[in-house]
């Protein structure tokens, strides 16, 4: 490993937090200084830079356009889907952005005003966030593959003014007509939203409401461009929705001046890149990775993002990502290890890989989902390059932990996240909140306060933040994963500690998901587990008990019970395997024993707790279980 600054700079952060963070602040631009770097008395665990004023559009667009890079590629955007590339400079995303802006002003929304965006990986995703945070609208991206029963209930929390949509989204082999998913959605939501903004692709042309809907592109060339509105550091810039433990998503609130703060920071210190360097994340504007990582800290960073419409295999072929590297000269490229399993299977030995020029790739980072040894070993010989993994949540929107190439604290070890980023004093607890040794298991958990860019709150519940991250280890953030420290400080991740499952880098409720099967007529009681796949990581499984007396086919049941979890979560829960069982393993007090059936399915020993009511059910379960293997 070559000679690292990580040391010096964690304990720089360590001495002085405040003193660091307000050095890093330097790298926005604000219109108003700050009173406060930090003040504990607001919200859940306090907010930074308190009484600053900027705009995150404004850094991220027109302050590189004002210090001479507006010629240069800010998004390049490579649609595996239409086989059509698309450069947009700074400048000219400036000025699209502005009209954008200026459209969504003439249709009445306004500072503070929500405004959900349901768009698949087309530039106008990223305008439209562009174009909210301008404003000082607050933008709700919505990941395509949710249904619309999922859209309404991002709606309902966030009573949104207006919507921005996509006529459609391109799946291999299929067009995802997204407007119809959003009149439905309006139409079973409490709140209805003044208007929608929609964009035509020409695959699926969506029929417009009239009065309520209106043409993306006819709305963009008549508007006058938008200035940005100057913020208050601690307004939020956006809400996004993720996964909890119940059905009901949790509004992780991002704020304008921490976000921007930590993010240009980010872009050196763990991906190694400057001003002027071209960067990939390989992810979806619906997720957090998206929203950082092709959108924000690219662009607060002057760095070229691109954005990959396509899939990494069969689009056309196993070789695609290294295609869209070697094409747009990618320096750093962010992926999740499923798309690198899904390439490993189809090109085991490099071969598409090495028909392609990488010689500007110089790392790969990883992260959404553990990553397995072998596929970070593998990814490390074809590419020949280091391999970074690194942990992070949609609630902390950057780098808990982390290799940092821009400090030479690189790779990171196979298996293991990388070391605690700046900002954060990571430490693992046990039940009862007391550290655990290094190198035992223990329930990860940040030291209070969390750094900038980590969620100040929920939307509009700061009690409901308290309850979900703090409540349970006074003076720390809950991560809810469970991870083990070793001497050297490297953290290795080992999965969640609650109901949530990660499939193909995709964040899952599996409470979600019981609800949903709960619902079923048929069905008295149910359980759904991640069980670990080959490619995605984790997939779910649902047993379900039947009704007493409710006499249908087993394979009937299974075929309704998958079709209901499609439309009501979407296609991207990846919900397709379920088995009904003659009862669940419940403790002696009734609670599902979720963590048993998880082992069993994954073919190791149960090890149910003393409190199993009756531990001939695991041996049922077993049986069921078996065939698939
Ligand atoms: N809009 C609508 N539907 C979508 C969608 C979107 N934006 N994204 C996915 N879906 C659908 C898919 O079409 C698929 O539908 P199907 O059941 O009809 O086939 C379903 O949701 C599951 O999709 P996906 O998880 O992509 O699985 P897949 O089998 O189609 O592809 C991989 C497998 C490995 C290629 C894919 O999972 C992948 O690229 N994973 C990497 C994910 C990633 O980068 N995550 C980053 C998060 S940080
Ligand atoms: P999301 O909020 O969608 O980013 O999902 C966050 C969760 O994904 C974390 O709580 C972890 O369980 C998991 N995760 C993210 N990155 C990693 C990683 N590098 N290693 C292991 N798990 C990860």
């Amino acid at each position: 490993m070559p000679d690292s600054r990580y040391a010096e700079v964690y304990a720089d952060w360590q001495r002085d937090p405040e003193g660091y963070w307000a050095r890093a602040a330097e790298g926005i631009d604000w219109d108003r200084r700050w009173d406060r770097v930090f003040d504990p008395a607001l919200g859940p665990y306090g907010r930074w830079f308190v009484g600053g004023m900027m705009n995150t559009c404004a850094n991220a667009l027109d302050r590189h356009v004002t210090a001479g890079r507006g010629a240069q590629a800010a998004l390049i955007w490579d649609s595996a889907m239409t086989g059509r590339v698309e450069t947009f400079t700074y400048a000219a995303l400036r000025d699209r952005t502005a009209k954008v802006a200026g459209a969504l002003r003439a249709l009445g929304v306004g500072k503070g005003d929500r405004v959900v965006i349901y768009m698949p990986l087309v530039p106008e995703a990223a305008i439209a966030m562009l174009a909210c945070a301008r404003i000082g609208a607050v933008h709700s991206v919505v990941f395509g593959g949710f249904a619309a029963a999922e859209l309404v209930k991002r709606i309902e929390d966030a009573q949104p003014v207006l919507i921005i949509c996509a006529s459609c989204g391109l799946e291999p082999g299929r067009v995802v007509e997204y407007k119809p998913i959003v009149d439905a959605a309006i139409g079973l939501s409490a709140h209805k939203p003044g208007a929608c903004l929609v964009l035509q692709r020409p695959q699926a042309v969506a029929a417009m409401v009239a009065g309520r809907d209106h043409d993306f592109a006819e709305a963009e060339a008549a508007a006058e461009p938008a200035d940005p509105v100057s913020m208050a550091a601690t307004d939020p810039l956006y809400i996004l929705y993720t996964s909890g433990t119940t059905g009901k998503p949790k509004g992780v609130v991002r704020d304008c001046g921490g976000h921007a703060v930590a993010l240009q920071a980010s872009m050196n210190l763990i991906y190694g890149v400057h001003a002027g360097d071209v960067y990939w994340s390989a992810s979806d504007v619906g997720w957090v990775v998206g929203h950082s990582y092709i959108v924000y800290a690219p662009l607060l960073a002057g760095c070229t993002s691109v954005m990959y419409e396509g899939k990494p295999v069969g689009t056309p072929d196993a070789g695609a990502f290294w295609r869209v590297c070697a094409q747009h000269g990618v320096r750093a490229l962010f992926a999740a290890p499923t798309a690198l399993r899904a390439i490993k299977q189809q090109d085991p030995d490099g071969k598409l890989l090495a028909m392609h020029d990488l010689s500007k790739l110089d790392t790969l980072f990883l992260a959404g989902e553990r990553c397995d040894p072998p596929t970070a070993i593998w990814a490390a010989e074809v590419m020949k390059i280091p391999v970074v993994d690194h942990w992070w949540q949609t609630e902390t929107g950057w780098a808990i932990t982390a290799g940092f190439r821009g400090l030479g604290l690189f790779p990171v070890k196979p298996g293991s996240g990388g070391r605690a980023s700046p900002g954060y004093d990571v430490q693992a607890l046990d039940d009862d909140g007391k550290l655990v040794a290094r190198g035992t298991t223990g329930n990860l958990v940040v030291r209070l306060p969390m750094p900038p860019g980590a969620a100040p709150t929920l939307w509009r519940d700061d009690d409901a933040y308290r309850a979900a991250y703090l409540a349970d280890y006074p003076g720390w953030y809950r991560t809810g994963d469970a991870g083990v420290i070793d001497e050297d400080g490297d953290v290795s991740i080992m999965g969640r500690t609650d109901d949530i499952i990660n499939v193909a880098g995709h964040r899952l409720s599996t409470g979600a998901m019981e609800e949903v099967l709960a619902a079923h007529p048929a069905v008295a009681e149910c359980a759904v587990v991640g069980a670990a796949d080959d490619l995605k990581g984790q997939v779910p499984l649902g047993l379900v008990v039947l009704k007493a007396g409710v006499d249908i086919d087993e394979a009937v049941v299974v075929r309704e019970l998958v079709a209901l979890v499609r439309e009501r979560i979407g296609p991207v829960a990846a919900f397709r395997d379920a088995r009904v069982v003659k009862r669940l393993p419940k403790t002696r007090s009734g609670k599902i024993l979720r963590a048993s059936i998880r082992r069993i399915a994954d073919g190791q020993p149960a090890n149910a707790p003393a409190t199993i009511d009756d531990p001939a059910v695991l041996d049922e379960i077993g049986a069921v279980l078996q065939p698939k293997g």
